[in-house]
């Protein structure tokens, strides 16, 4: 018999780990994630989760990814250039297969966040070291794929940057900009991609914030705990901040 074991740095009380599988509340979403990371597998991609299905507790399993997992606030460890470079390589890997996956979509599918034009990529959504699993100061595999959803692919780097440097109100704009810099050139991202990346990363704040919002008024109970704890304030004062230094920021963040 196997140990069931509660894992934290999610929803509490709501995922397991039982043996090497990973077990979470399942939702409308999940079959159309699982055929997605099918896919991958089929594709060689390792670095995450393999699915196996829904239970008759309509939950679903998934492989258990090896490596530690890290929650705000980060630790030194991980807030080194090098996890900047790594966890660029990382998005960009899962870009190159995900981006094959977007000709298959036949539009019926249904996504917990909105389909967003133009669909580049399947953006992960919330691309952030708390999904990320680390091995040998390494990001090395991706997990909770609840958010994916077709979209642009600056959707997913510039949310990225938000949390891998992180581009919040509490940080040093120069390091924020130069972080963020080193994460667009590990990437290659082209100078249109930078010009907009303020924008962008002000829209997907904004757009999780509408989100958080409108669950709790349909009764999400983690989302009006979010709000309750004032986590809304906190997105809108980064959303502030941003769109206060955007001019530096894209300076900074040019490849010319
Ligand atoms: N497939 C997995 N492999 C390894 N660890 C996982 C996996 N899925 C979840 N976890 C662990 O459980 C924690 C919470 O899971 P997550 O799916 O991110 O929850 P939530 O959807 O509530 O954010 C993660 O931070 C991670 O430590
Ligand atoms: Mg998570």
């Amino acid at each position: 018999m196997n140990n069931k074991e509660e894992l934290t740095g999610g929803r509490i009380g709501k995922i397991h780990k039982l043996g090497e599988t990973v077990v979470r509340p399942s939702n409308i979403w999940t079959k159309d994630v699982h055929s997605f990371l099918n896919y991958l597998h089929e594709e060689g991609a390792d670095f995450v989760p393999k699915p196996y299905g829904i239970n008759e507790k309509n939950e679903e399993i998934l492989s258990f990814m090896t490596g530690d997992v890290y929650n705000y606030p980060l630790p030194e460890a991980l807030l080194t250039d090098s996890m900047i470079v790594s966890s660029s390589k990382l998005l960009l890997k899962f870009h190159k297969y995900s981006e094959r996956y977007v000709s298959k979509l036949t539009n019926d599918e249904q996504w917990m966040l909105p389909a967003t034009n133009p669909a580049e990529v399947m953006c992960h959504g919330d691309y952030a070291p708390y999904n990320v699993t680390i091995v040998n100061n390494e990001a090395a595999g991706i997990i909770d794929f609840d958010t994916l959803h077709p979209g642009p692919r600056m959707w997913d780097i510039a949310y990225a940057i938000y949390r891998w440097v992180p581009f919040d109100s509490h940080g040093n704009l120069k390091e924020q900009i130069r972080k963020a810099k080193l994460f667009l050139d590990t990437y290659g991202v082209d100078s249109e991609g930078r010009s907009s990346m303020v924008k962008v990363l002000v829209k997907r704040l904004q757009s999780l914030t509408d989100f958080m919002r409108s669950e709790a008024r349909n009764g999400n109970k983690d989302f009006q705990l979010h709000i309750e704890k004032g986590h809304l304030q906190l997105y809108q004062n980064d959303i502030d901040y941003l769109k206060t230094n955007e001019h530096e920021i894209i300076q900074g963040i040019s490849n010319g």
